[in-house]
């Protein structure tokens, strides 16, 4: 069912009660300590979905240019974020799967973060509230060389602040920390798998 190359793919045998995932995946490996925490999750959710994951690396978002369009439009000037923001409109869940790069995502990823800004704009400037209609529930799992959480946490401050923007409620944060020292990660692939049913225990 988890097809971490393909860009959507849908499950097999999705019921009706399916939910919409989308993944945006900040690491440059697709089997690394990333992939492999992230796959262990997929693998233990309590329910059928349909997936969209876009690979931040592949996608090639631009970065925000500060031309302010938004400010007076409904979208974004740049035309590469239409496969993005119709996900974010039909997703129940987002799942932003990312290493640490420097106390922060990675350049790629923390592109299509700034594009946020779109959704920034139609609440704060066009007071369209919420500028996303369906609420979601948004979880981040992240992967730290040091066996600290200094990185994920300046990164789980940056996906609550860009998950209020997107009607995404903030609903937990799975870790693997010190993948300089532990490659194998078992203790952090054994809590992914817990709380992946944990975390949508109350649906
Ligand atoms: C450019 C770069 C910057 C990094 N910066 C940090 C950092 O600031 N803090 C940290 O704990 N680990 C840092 N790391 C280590 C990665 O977060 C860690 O190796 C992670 O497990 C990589 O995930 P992946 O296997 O999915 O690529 C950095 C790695 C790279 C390549």
């Amino acid at each position: 069912m988890i097809y971490l190359y393909a860009n959507i793919v849908k499950s097999e045998f999705c019921s009706e009660q399916c939910k919409d995932i989308l993944i945006l995946y900040g690491s440059p490996k697709e089997y690394g300590t990333t992939g492999r925490l992230l796959k262990s999750f997929l693998g233990y959710l309590p329910f059928d979905f349909n997936m969209t994951f876009i690979n931040s690396y592949e996608k090639n978002i631009k970065p925000c240019t500060a031309c302010d369009y938004c400010h007076n439009h409904e979208k974004c000037k740049l035309d590469d974020f239409e496969l993005i923001s119709n996900s974010i409109n039909n997703a129940d869940v987002i799942i932003v799967a990312t290493p640490v790069y420097f106390l922060s995502f990675p350049a790629p990823l923390k592109a299509i973060v700034d594009r946020m800004q779109v959704y920034w704009s139609a609440r704060f400037l066009q007071n369209q509230y919420p500028p996303i209609k369906k609420s979601k529930k948004g979880i981040l799992l992240a992967c730290s060389g040091a066996d600290n959480y200094d990185g994920i946490n300046i990164i789980e401050k940056q996906c609550r602040q860009f998950f209020s923007v997107i009607n995404t409620k903030f609903s937990g944060t799975i870790t693997w920390t010190g993948t300089d020292f532990d490659k194998i990660g078992s203790d952090s692939i054994k809590h992914a798998k817990k709380m992946a049913v944990e975390l949508f225990s109350d649906d």
